[in-house]
């Protein structure tokens, strides 16, 4: 059946690159003659109508995502609360339940005549993806992170704009931690992966990186520290993963799972900067990152990346694919079953050249 009019929504954490991902699909529909609607606020859009005055979604048209591409966040805007199949639901006694909402945004699309989606996001939004194909729906996954925690794909957009402000905020760290001889522990995001840590700390020359895939002992950590002071080196910096932790030891919840709100980490970074001071006797701060890893403009990589990927979706529909998630796969894109994905995650690999890059600059791993 040939397309007349999709539909594309942004759910989840924003990650720069979203704008581009809409801009290229608008763009790709557009020059085949389809319609595009986008969706607010993940699928609040449809399922919270009273919300939106002026409409839960939007036509879009090249006039009206023009000049975004190099934006940050999402002009359709995003939820990581909104999961529609266990949807916080009021029910008529006041109560508020987890309902599943799925069959509402399957009778919102056949009722706007929409042919298909396209869901940009992460782990949560593409299990969502994926279901609502099961039930019927044809969709094509795009993937989106900061966190680079998704499988399938060589990386997400988001990330190396993640990267690339942690490497400058650690380049910045150097001399304020070499003038007052202290130790800097950066805390970034990243879940339960510990891909910006590594990526950022060894670009920007880390002395220990912390990561969920290598449990720490803090005594090793700090063992590097007393090292690089023996040699007159009088000051460190340690990158942290939030989802970072000792061996044997939890990870720090900043707040747990609560109405369809997953568990929010956070809170590493005091954690490791107390023991080290304690161990050491040198000063410590913390520097934590958080959503500024998630801010602003994407860089040139996750931009192309993400225009890639909007122009790829469109042209899985155009012919005929469905249930799918576009994937780069240097050097190209290529596109996976979106039923692979779900429930993988995708771990720093221990054995890859990057921990081992960081082992041979000398970097501690606290293992
Ligand atoms: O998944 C992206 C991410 O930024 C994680 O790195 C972080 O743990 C989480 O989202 C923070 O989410 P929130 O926007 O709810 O604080």
């Amino acid at each position: 059946m040939a397309m007349k009019r999709i539909a594309i929504n942004t759910g989840g954490g924003d990650a720069p690159g979203l704008n581009a991902v809409i801009r290229a699909v608008v763009s790709a529909a557009t020059n085949r003659g389809w319609e595009c609607i986008g969706i607010r606020d993940g699928f609040d859009g449809i399922l919270q109508p009273e919300r939106y005055p002026s409409g839960g979604f939007v036509r879009l048209t090249p006039d009206t995502v023009r000049g975004i591409s190099h934006l940050g966040g999402t002009i359709l805007g995003t939820t990581n609360r909104g999961n529609p199949l266990s949807y916080p639901t009021r029910t008529p006694a006041g109560e508020t339940v987890l309902a599943d909402r799925s069959d509402d945004i399957l009778a919102f699309f056949a009722s706007k005549d929409i042919d298909a989606l396209v869901a940009v996001g992460g782990d949560g939004s593409l299990t969502i993806a994926e279901a609502l194909g099961r039930k019927g729906l044809k969709v094509i996954g795009v993937p989106k992170t900061i966190d680079n925690d998704l499988d399938k794909t060589v990386t997400t957009f988001g990330f190396d704009t993640a990267v690339t402000f942690a490497t400058e905020c650690l380049d910045r760290l150097h001399s304020t931690a070499e003038s007052h001889q202290r130790i800097m522990v950066v805390e970034v995001m990243g879940r339960y992966a510990g891909w910006i840590a590594l990526h950022a700390g060894i670009a920007g020359g880390a002395h220990g990186i912390l990561i969920p895939e290598i449990p720490y002992e803090i005594d090793r950590v700090a063992d590097k520290v007393k090292a690089r002071d023996q040699l007159g080196r009088m000051y460190s910096i340690i990158v942290v993963a939030e989802g970072a932790h000792a061996r044997g030891g939890a990870m720090a919840v900043a707040a747990p799972a609560a109405d369809g709100h997953v568990e929010r980490l956070g809170g590493i970074g005091e954690r490791v900067a107390h023991q080290l001071q304690e161990r050491t006797g040198k000063e410590a701060r913390v520097v934590v990152l958080g959503h500024l890893l998630r801010g602003g403009s994407p860089t040139a990589f996750d931009r192309l990346a993400a225009l890639r990927f909007g122009a790829a979706a469109v042209r899985a529909l155009d012919e005929g694919k469905h249930g799918i998630m576009v994937a780069l796969a240097f050097p190209n894109v290529q596109y996976v079953p979106l039923a692979e994905l779900i429930g993988r995650m995708k771990s720093v690999p221990l054995e890859g050249d990057t921990v081992a890059t960081g082992r041979d600059l000398g970097i501690s791993f606290g293992d």
